[in-house]
């Protein structure tokens, strides 16, 4: 475990900005992880801290929270912030797939994943995460780490950049769009900008002028997804995580887009099943018994209007709750 601040490198930039990032649905969180003050917790997307400061604010001494972003930057801004409580946290600069190997088995009272990126992360145009403005494309979570967007492309087949935009965002005219834009890239030896992708997305969807602002962001979506491995990441964690709770245990899961949601429940569902032999088994060899998850509500919960009109991030989100039985 990685507990020391002086491993998150202070030399990393940590923005001032008081709105690193709003938290999604922190109210239903807190009541869904149903926080006890001697209880061990784990936020495997830290971000700019607002769930686990809130989490962290109702344990006592006794009471510990496990903190997880790959994002130095995130590590770097929330360990600030969250500085009082130094004793009660350990930061974990590493991915959540991770979750497994830093946490002992059956010691969690409650997980926490509030996917995808922060309102820093887009907000900072050095980050390349927007197609608004001019900055070239990146989309790494770490940019200590990993191929940028940009390299990415220039590698990519379009045979294989469409099944990415059709796995990643659901996209309709996928191979179109892929051809299109690796033709596009091979043209340019400098930086591959946001209105380079624009052009392209435009040509494809010459007759969708109203919709190309949602297309852009889904063709983001896509690429982002891929380059951070995030449905896999998501996968091999949230596995991770069932085994790190404790009988009784909690497990909040926030999304942000259909794939992402469907990622979420097509990985729990089967640990929501007594029988685990496979389908084409007439009869159950197993012994039943295997159920180690119960969902909390029969459908994901939806934000208010009153969340959504005070932070439009919140527009997309649903909230996913699992008690380990
Ligand atoms: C939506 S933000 C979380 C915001 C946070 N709940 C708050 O209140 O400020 C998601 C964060 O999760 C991090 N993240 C996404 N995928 C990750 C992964 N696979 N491993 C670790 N961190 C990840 C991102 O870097 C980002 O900082």
């Amino acid at each position: 475990m990685l507990g020391s601040l002086a491993m998150f490198g202070w030399g990393t930039r940590v923005k001032s900005n008081r709105n690193y990032h709003d938290p999604v649905f922190l109210n239903e969180t807190l009541e869904y992880l149903a926080i006890y003050p001697e209880g061990v917790y784990a936020d495997c997307t830290l971000g700019g801290g607002g769930h686990s400061n809130a989490i962290v604010e109702r344990l006592n001494e006794k009471g510990h929270l496990h903190c997880f972003d790959r994002d130095p930057e995130a590590i770097a801004f929330a360990s600030n912030r969250l500085s009082a409580f130094k004793n009660q946290i350990t930061f974990h600069p590493v991915p959540f797939s991770e979750i497994k190997n830093e946490i002992d088995a059956d010691t969690l009272d409650g997980v926490l994943y509030d996917l995808g990126i922060s309102s820093h992360q887009v907000d900072d145009s050095s980050r390349g995460f927007t197609f608004v403005g001019d900055q070239p494309l990146d989309l790494r979570m770490n940019q200590e780490k990993d191929e940028s967007a940009q390299q990415w492309l220039r590698q990519i087949s379009a045979e294989d950049l469409a099944k990415v935009f059709s796995n990643n965002a659901d996209l309709d005219r996928s191979y179109k769009l892929a051809v299109r834009l690796i033709e596009k890239v091979q043209t340019i030896s400098g930086d591959i900008l946001p209105q380079d992708v624009r052009g392209v997305v435009e040509s494809v969807f010459y007759d969708k002028r109203r919709d190309l602002n949602s297309i852009l962001a889904r063709v983001y979506q896509a690429i982002r997804m891929e380059i951070n491995q995030e449905l896999q990441q998501i996968e091999k964690s949230l596995r991770g995580a069932v085994s790190c709770l404790k009988v009784g245990g909690r497990l909040v899961v926030i999304s942000y887009h259909s794939v992402e949601d469907r990622c979420v429940k097509n990985t729990l569902s089967p640990f929501e099943k007594e029988c685990i032999c496979p389908e084409k088994l007439p009869v159950c060899r197993c012994g039943g018994n295997h159920r180690l998850l119960k969902k909390e509500n029969r459908k994901p919960l939806l934000p208010t209007s009153t969340e959504i009109d005070q932070n439009p991030r919140a527009r997309s989100a649903k909230l996913r709750v699992y008690t380990k039985v």
